[in-house]
């Protein structure tokens, strides 16, 4: 395989959960990379005795040495700490900050051309702790969250009118957080707004499941999701190396956009070989807006204690 994807904190639940997708999907060698080396290198092991069952020449290794990930072509990054049950994202905000930058110092020292994809939370704001640390240009730093949310969403949607899920396209805009802005004029059921099929008493629980949805594992599991958030990142990573010029919604470093300056906030980016190849600017009513906004603002409350 010519193409690498490091995945940092690949230990760890979604970290392997992301490296065993691209994998599957044979899209690249994969290098593992974790504090944790022995079980870094054990789930590298375990991930490439199943390829000659699924049929993928993808190349998996795993360990502590980040001079196995030299020229990486995308990294992601899942090492942080992740959510107890009653603890919000933003509980992790300066644990996690600490691992961003020892991290992204290793990262860019041996792939400086890379794509990063930061998944640790509170999601926005480590995106913009390891864009300021990179020094990277924006188009190269792109978080997780909406693809996540949005599936959230959708299969709410899928659950709740008895349909396919490959029916649903769902609208996720904001920070990765309570005050996510879930849009339902803009999500469709075969190209239909769910405002046309679904009465507003609905919408509404859709959506605020849709923004508890990540509580919603932890109170169930004991620790945060990681099968959907794998397979988001996963998603990005395919839609990067493959140039396929995908349209969906990522935390992204805005610079005027939807009237939002110098701050990561989720919107829908066209992402490729370049990565955000293009953000989308849509019309949103002022109710929407305002439910942006204050989202962004929360996201600024985070980047200001961290000073990013
Ligand atoms: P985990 O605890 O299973 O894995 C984290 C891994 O990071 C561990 O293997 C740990 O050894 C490793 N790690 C810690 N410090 C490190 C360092 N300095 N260098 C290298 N590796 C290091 O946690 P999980 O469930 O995989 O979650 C990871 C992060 O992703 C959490 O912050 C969680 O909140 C976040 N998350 C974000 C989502 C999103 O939508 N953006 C969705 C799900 C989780
Ligand atoms: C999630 O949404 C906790 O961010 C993580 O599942």
């Amino acid at each position: 395989m010519n193409r690498k994807v490091t995945v940092v904190g690949g230990a760890g639940n979604v970290g392997a959960t992301v490296a065993r997708s691209i994998a599957e999907k044979e899209l690249a060698d994969v290098v593992i990379v974790d504090i944790a080396d022995q079980k870094a290198a054990g789930i590298a092991l375990d991930i490439l005795e199943t390829c000659p069952i699924i049929g993928s020449d993808s190349r998996i290794i795993g360990g502590s040495d980040y001079s196995h990930t030299a020229n990486s072509d995308v990294v992601v990054i899942t090492s942080g700490v992740p959510r107890k049950p009653g603890m919000s994202r933003d509980d992790l905000l300066n644990v996690n900050f600490g691992i961003m930058k020892a991290v992204t110092a290793e990262v860019i020292k041996y792939s400086p051309n890379a794509i990063i994809v930061p998944v640790a939370n509170p999601l926005d704001a480590m995106c913009q702790a390891v864009y300021r640390l990179s020094g990277f240009p924006r188009e190269r730093v792109i978080g997780m969250a909406g693809v996540l949310d949005s599936a959230r969403m959708s299969a709410f949607i899928a659950m709740e009118l008895g349909v396919s899920v490959t029916n649903v396209n769902s609208f996720v805009l904001g920070g990765h957080g309570d005050t996510m802005v879930p849009l339902p004029r803009y999500s469709t059921v075969a190209g239909i707004p769910i405002t046309e099929l679904l009465s507003k008493e609905r919408i509404d629980a859709i959506c605020a499941r849709t923004a508890n949805g990540g509580a919603e594992i932890t109170k169930l599991v004991g620790t945060s999701a990681w099968y959907a958030p794998g397979a988001a990142a996963a998603e990005m990573v395919e839609a990067i190396l493959k140039d396929t010029k995908k349209i969906m919604p990522c935390s992204v470093f805005l610079q005027g956009e939807y009237g939002i300056h110098d701050l990561f906030v989720g919107v829908p980016v066209k992402l490729g070989a370049r990565g955000v190849e293009k953000i989308i600017e849509i019309k949103l009513t002022a109710e929407e807006d305002a439910a942006l906004k204050k989202s962004a603002g929360a996201v600024k409350e985070l980047t200001d204690i961290i000073k990013v």
